[in-house]
């Protein structure tokens, strides 16, 4: 019997995926909980999402702390205050560091709105439009070091239509980030997802385990 999950979900913006998450707890779809949302930015919408929900909300403004090391140790308190064992990054427009990732060790995820490796970084959907692709996505990873350069936990493909503008590909593409979120967090709820060192330095793999009867 694997303990609850109680997420700690960090957002800059709008928090759509925020509210996919929300939704998805409160119709039962996701057995977890929410024990903060956490924003560096104090009018982010994401915050009003979560405290129409009844959901802790903590502001902290990176730009009040010393070094991305300072600011990261300062959300892990927030966290730890609040008893989370999984963190969300749904839009959260800051790198993170080391002193986050170590405190909650393979337990920090992020929604990407490309296939990645493809278009790593910002303006993700600019960059596929760009480059011409057919098909673009999202992709729920474990974060590690790099710049959206995780263990991939899951995707999900949508074509790229002509005409498309980056505001139609991304409301495209946030339908399928809306659905994947909450369905991988309940994965990690269910203790599916297994991470698997390579045993030649490589990446290490993912392996989820079938759904529990
Ligand atoms: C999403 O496209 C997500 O993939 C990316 O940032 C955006 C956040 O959107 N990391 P929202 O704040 O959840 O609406």
């Amino acid at each position: 019997m694997t303990s609850p999950l109680v997420l700690g979900v960090l957002v800059s913006g709008s928090g759509t995926n925020l509210q996919a998450v929300i939704d998805a707890v409160a119709s039962g779809r996701l057995r977890a909980t929410i024990g903060v949302v956490l924003s560096n930015v104090a009018t982010a919408k994401g915050l009003d999402r979560a405290r129409a929900a009844g959901i802790p909300t903590v502001a902290l403004d990176h730009k009040a702390h010393a070094s991305r090391e300072a600011f990261d140790g300062a959300v892990v308190e927030v966290l730890r205050a609040h008893g989370v064992s999984c963190v969300v990054l749904a839009g959260f427009m800051r790198i993170i560091t080391a002193t986050l990732l170590d405190a909650f060790p393979q337990r920090v995820l992020n929604i990407h709105p490309s296939l990645l490796p493809a278009f790593p970084g910002v303006r993700a959907q600019a960059q596929a439009l760009d480059y011409g692709v057919r098909i673009s996505g999202c992709t729920v990873h474990l974060v590690d070091g790099g710049m959206d350069t995780g263990p991939i936990l899951a995707q999900a493909a949508v074509p790229v239509l002509d005409g498309d503008t980056a505001d139609t590909l991304r409301d495209r593409i946030l339908v399928k980030e809306h659905e994947l979120l909450p369905e991988v967090l309940q994965w990690i709820a269910d203790g599916r997802v297994e991470v698997l060192a390579d045993e030649r330095g490589g990446r290490p793999r993912i392996r989820i385990s079938d759904a529990p009867r």
